[in-house]
């Protein structure tokens, strides 16, 4: 088959919400028929030339064999350098060696450590025939060597400022040591717990993420990407990913382009505008077409919409993987389809490599094509300054991982990304007076699992220690917390998964002979993160029977959870008075945890993912439709279920904290807001506890009436206010037409007239609601 063929194989059946996609695809489908290379003319050179290349590239260019053009698209594995077998790291880098000296390899995806990627950097620059810098990417997900908070964790902050920080953090330690480039942030919206790379996002709203989104491109890439503390960012997976059907992972998509475009693209369109230097595919399918050569999302969407200049990689050979998928007939024509709808790298398949050569030399895929792939990548080693300078500074390398300064700043965001999710009778912050404290639970005392998912870089240095090493326990913080003054009755309880009778015992002894207890219980690293899914939401058995046997011992006992996902906790959340969300906090998860519980750091963390009761009621999101008959309890016949309340066990944006947020006066600038205008919305809120405290104040909207029916509630904006015990804040909003817009059937980008509400709230439940109305002049 050829290229025209397969290009019209995949657009024979085309369903009504892709028309877009279907108009664009056919001009270029017709293109390709008369004039052969339509994308190479269309936005091509040309463009590019416009948007960032040099003279030095446009020279590389004219001068690259099409074997070394071939090199530079072709992301492959390097880790093989770090093996502890001496002969294999050898061999490794003997193989290494001739790939990046013949440009057959232009970047490396697992390599660490500044002398072995100064070493790949001296063979490209002196050995190659053009010197051409590789660009070395990794998994820079929530930290470097100093671990930072899984990425939903950290979303809880509902704190920009800190999170930026923390990306920063991670870039400084990632570039010194050898990485230019993080495939983060991940943006994926998720609304189903099941799936396990939930962890790795900013939950499930499209406004949330977008800000988090930003707030980590500008972390990572800083303000100048030749600056030996910044990366190159990598906003993944394009798109959908985590609408995978049945929350299993790399699962097809089936969803609206309203929806598409609601909900999940907007943490994408915020990463693009914030300037993110690349964009990840992803593995799965929309509405039949494999995300990894989807055109409509590659080029209409992110190049021509948004105006992306970057370059696009494939995830992990998810080109390769249409063929599985059934869109493709062989690695060569899932080559063909990806380039051609806008994949700019091939991440590890060698797809491009392999099969591009022959297909230039006989006419089925333009030069042309290639070259703009090319310049795409040369731009981007450019902008980060490896032309000029490739190396980085080994000499302090060993200086900057895990100093104090980064351990500072990863406490300060863990304890920011804790959530108090109960706290009868102000069990919390403990009391001074106590004079023992039992501290039970398979997470309490153990060092990997509040790593997280993808907490993967290895030990650069002998003398870094290794990530494990460096992670302060629950059990050690709270130690150190109390310095000797309070006795600490240490029992592990039982595993993960598995119960052990004598541990059993030891974890009641140690709960009798204590004034208070402090269960450590939830998911080890293991149970979130890719291809990491549960059809069950509990906390394991193991863990549950000891959660309740030691609860039967009758001392004022508090829950920490340890997870990467919602957990449905139902009987803790009844039974315990006290719980406490820490989800998995990193390298300085036992100083986060204690300053919580000792009332150092008074918790100001919201949910940003909805908790359901049961895994039966999931997907469940605070921004669903309404239905004909919204759940009531006199009505048997409304949308509800027979043996689970409706409502989930905890909404989105909720969170207490140590001190009493109360809210009042809401009031509104006006009535009425023209279509052009704003409006101004604002509400008091004291602070009637006897603590400071940090609330954060949420604004929600709902369209009251819409050409096509509008969410409950969707999220518009938030303000962290800090407010003193006895005083009071007033918060203002400001509302305009671009906050109210959503995509009609038409796919135009609206807003609607009509009538709206409008909440200030401490959650996507609660609050002061007002109404106003959206009027045409
Ligand atoms: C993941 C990506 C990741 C890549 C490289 C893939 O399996 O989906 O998120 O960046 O591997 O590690």
């Amino acid at each position: 088959m050829n290229e025209q063929e397969s290009n019209l194989m995949h657009r024979k059946s085309v369903s009504p919400i892709r028309m877009r996609a279907a108009a664009f695809a056919t001009v270029v489908v017709m293109a390709l028929a008369f004039a052969g290379d339509v994308i190479a003319q269309s936005d091509g050179q040309a463009n590019d030339r416009i948007n960032g290349s040099s003279d030095r590239i446009e020279r590389l260019i004219e001068e690259m064999t099409l074997e070394e053009k071939l090199g530079q698209l072709t992301l492959q594995w390097g880790g093989e350098a770090a093996d502890a077998n001496p002969n294999i790291r050898e061999k490794s880098r003997l193989a290494i060696r001739n790939e990046i000296k013949n440009g057959r390899i232009g970047a490396f995806i697992g390599a660490h450590g500044a002398d072995y990627v100064n070493w790949m950097q001296r063979v490209a620059k002196e050995e190659s025939r053009l010197g051409i810098p590789i660009i070395v990417g990794n998994d820079v997900i929530h930290g470097y060597h100093t671990i930072f908070p899984i990425p939903l964790a950290e979303a809880c902050s509902w704190n920009p400022a800190i999170v930026e920080k923390a990306a920063r953090v991670a870039a400084t330690e990632a570039r010194i040591a050898g990485t230019h480039w993080t495939l983060a942030p991940m943006v994926d919206i998720a609304r189903d717990p099941r799936w396990g790379r939930i962890a790795e996002g900013a939950g499930e709203d499209p406004y949330l993420g977008g800000i988090m989104a930003a707030a980590r491109v500008r972390g990572f890439q800083g303000k100048d990407l030749t600056a030996p503390d910044s990366v190159l960012a990598c906003v993944k997976h394009f798109a959908a990913y985590g609408a995978a059907e049945a929350g299993r992972d790399y699962n097809p998509v089936d969803i609206s382009e309203q929806t598409l475009r609601d909900i999940y693209l907007p943490p994408f369109k915020a990463a693009v505008d914030e300037g993110v230097g690349t964009l990840m595919t992803a593995f799965n399918e929309i509405n039949g077409v494999p995300a990894t050569a989807d055109d409509f999302l590659l080029e209409q969407i992110l190049r021509r919409e948004w105006g992306f200049k970057g370059f696009v990689v494939s995830d992990w050979t998810s080109i390769t993987e249409m063929v599985e998928h059934g869109y493709a007939e062989s690695e060569a024509h899932a080559a063909l389809l990806s380039i051609k709808a806008g994949v700019d790298m091939d991440m590890s398949a060698l797809s491009f490599r392999d099969h591009f050569g022959d297909m230039v030399k006989t006419g089925r895929l333009s030069e042309k094509v290639v070259d703009r792939a090319v310049r795409r990548v040369l731009i981007q080693k450019e902008r980060l300054g490896l032309f000029d300078d490739p190396f980085s500074d080994a000499s302090k390398e060993e200086r900057l991982l895990l100093c104090d300064e980064h351990r500072a700043a990863a406490r300060d965001v863990a304890r920011h990304s804790i959530v108090l999710l109960k706290n009868e009778d102000n069990l919390l912050p403990l009391r001074d007076d106590l004079t023992s404290i039992a501290v039970i639970g398979p997470l309490a005392d153990n060092k990997p699992d509040p790593l997280g998912t993808w907490a993967l870089t290895g030990k650069p240095k002998s003398v870094v220690p290794r990530l494990e090493d460096a992670v302060v326990t629950v059990l050690a913080g709270i130690r150190q917390r109390t310095g000797g003054a309070v006795t600490i009755n240490y029992a592990k309880g039982c595993g993960i998964h598995e119960a052990d009778s004598d541990e059993l015992s030891k974890a009641i002894d140690a709960a009798q002979k204590s004034d208070v207890v402090i269960l450590v219980v939830g998911e080890d690293r293991d149970m979130s993160g890719e291809g990491h899914c549960r059809t069950n939401l509990q906390i394991p058995p193991a863990q549950t029977a000891l959660i309740s046997t030691v609860y039967a011992v009758g001392k004022p006992t508090i829950v920490l959870l340890m997870n990467g996902r919602p957990l449905a906790i139902n009987w803790i959340s009844e039974n315990v008075p006290a719980l406490v969300e820490a989800w998995h906090l990193g390298t300085e998860t036992g100083n986060a945890v204690a300053d919580v519980l000792f009332g150092d750091f008074n918790p100001c963390g919201r949910l940003v993912t909805t908790f359901p009761r049961n895994v039966g009621q999931v997907p469940l999101y605070y921004n669903h439709k309404n239905t004909g008959r919204p759940p009531t309890s006199d009505d048997r016949f409304s949308s509800k279920y027979i043996d689970v309340h409706w409502s989930p066990l905890y909404p989105f944006g909720y969170g207490l904290s140590y001190t009493r947020f109360e809210y009042k006066n809401l009031r509104l600038s006006a009535d009425t807001m023209p279509i052009d205008g704003r409006l101004t919305v604002k509400a008091d809120i004291s602070n009637a506890g006897a603590r400071a405290g940090v609330e954060v104040v949420q604004l929600y909207v709902r369209d009251l009436v819409g050409s096509l029916t509008r969410p409950i509630r969707e999220l518009k904006g938030f303000q962290r206010i800090a407010i003193k015990p006895g005083e009071t804040e007033t918060v203002t909003f400001e509302l305009s037409a671009n906050d109210l817009r959503f995509h009609n059937r038409k796919l135009e980008y609206v807003v609607e007239p009509g009538r709206f509400h409008v909440w200030i709230a401490p959650n996507s439940a609660e609050g002061l609601q007002g109404e106003f109305e959206v009027v045409v002049k």
